[in-house]
């Protein structure tokens, strides 16, 4: 049994009088496995949030249905099994930080001296140890988006849905947010995120799905979709200018047709990452 199932979701939204205006879902199907990080992408308005609220029990769907360890959204036990985070979601701006840890802690059903133990060990989990006393209102996109997802990790749930966990994070907050999502994978746990942001999921999810208009348009590992099988690459060291001309020659002469032949670049995240972490060590 999968962790999460959607088959055959749809979901029209109508004006307030009652005709028909939007079809945000068409028919959307895709499972995640204990496991496994599944990255939904797609532009805004493809209907990513419309189907992680109907995981998350907010609304219904007019078609098709949701699993969740085989119950239906909205029950307790799917309830229970569920941490969820909305894309834009809301924290009291007046508590601390560990204060709202140790509100949700209460609200999950902790003891005092749990919610407090509870509320630190996440604090430092999700880098905001130095922010427990600082007020939610002062706290920027990024450090919001942090203790939002602490906040779903206070009940240990199964199956994570985190609408755009990446959003408003600089590079380094956005790979610490993947570690996390990468160490909750390597406890067994199913997670399925979105992004409107193509590269953002790259390194991170086990399985993507691309939407639109409410619609899948391909779904499979990053190796099925984005491995480019009808050219090879071959990176040698050190970069002997001879040695290579004599390979490309080489190579013309088995025939093959020598496309590119160069340094490879760095990507500019992977540039602005080794640069904070040099910055760092002097
Ligand atoms: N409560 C709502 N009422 C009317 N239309 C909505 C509502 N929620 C979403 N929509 C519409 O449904 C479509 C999909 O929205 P959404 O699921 O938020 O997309 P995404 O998360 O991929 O950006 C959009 O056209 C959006 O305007
Ligand atoms: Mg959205």
């Amino acid at each position: 049994m999968p962790a999460i199932e959607f088959s055959g979701l749809s979901k029209t939204f109508r004006d307030f009088f009652g005709r028909r205006s939007v079809q945000a879902l068409d028919g959307l199907s895709l499972s995640v496995d204990k496991g496994q990080v599944f990255g939904l992408l797609g532009p805004n308005g493809s209907g990513k949030s419309t189907a992680f609220k109907i995981a998350a029990g907010l609304i219904r769907p007019n078609a098709g249905s949701v699993s969740i360890n085989g119950h239906r959204p909205g029950t307790m036990a799917a309830r229970r099994a569920t941490g969820y985070l909305s894309e834009d979601s809301t924290l009291l701006p007046f508590l601390n930080a560990r204060e709202t840890l140790r509100l949700h802690g209460a609200l999950a059903g902790l003891t005092r001296t749990q919610a407090a133990a509870t509320a630190d060990e996440l604090l430092d989990r999700v880098g905001l140890k130095d922010a427990a006393k600082r007020r939610v209102k002062g706290f920027s996109k990024g450090m919001q988006r942090r203790l939002g997802v602490a906040t779903v990790l206070v009940g240990d749930p199964d199956v994570f849905i985190l609408d755009e966990p990446t959003s408003g994070l600089d590079p380094l907050g956005a790979v610490q947010m993947k570690e996390l999502i990468a160490g909750l994978r390597d406890q067994g746990k199913a997670i399925l995120i979105s992004s409107h942001l193509l590269g953002e999921l790259e390194n991170v999810c086990d399985r993507v799905a691309f939407i639109n208009h409410g619609r899948l348009l391909s779904e499979g590992t990053l190796e099925e979709l984005l491995r480019e099988t009808e050219t090879h690459e071959l990176r040698v060291s050190p970069p002997d200018k001879a040695a290579i001309a004599e390979l490309e020659a080489l190579a013309k002469q088995m025939g093959l047709n020598v496309i590119s032949s160069r340094s490879p670049m760095r990507t500019l995240e992977a540039f602005y990452l080794r640069m904070l972490k040099h910055g760092d060590k002097s």
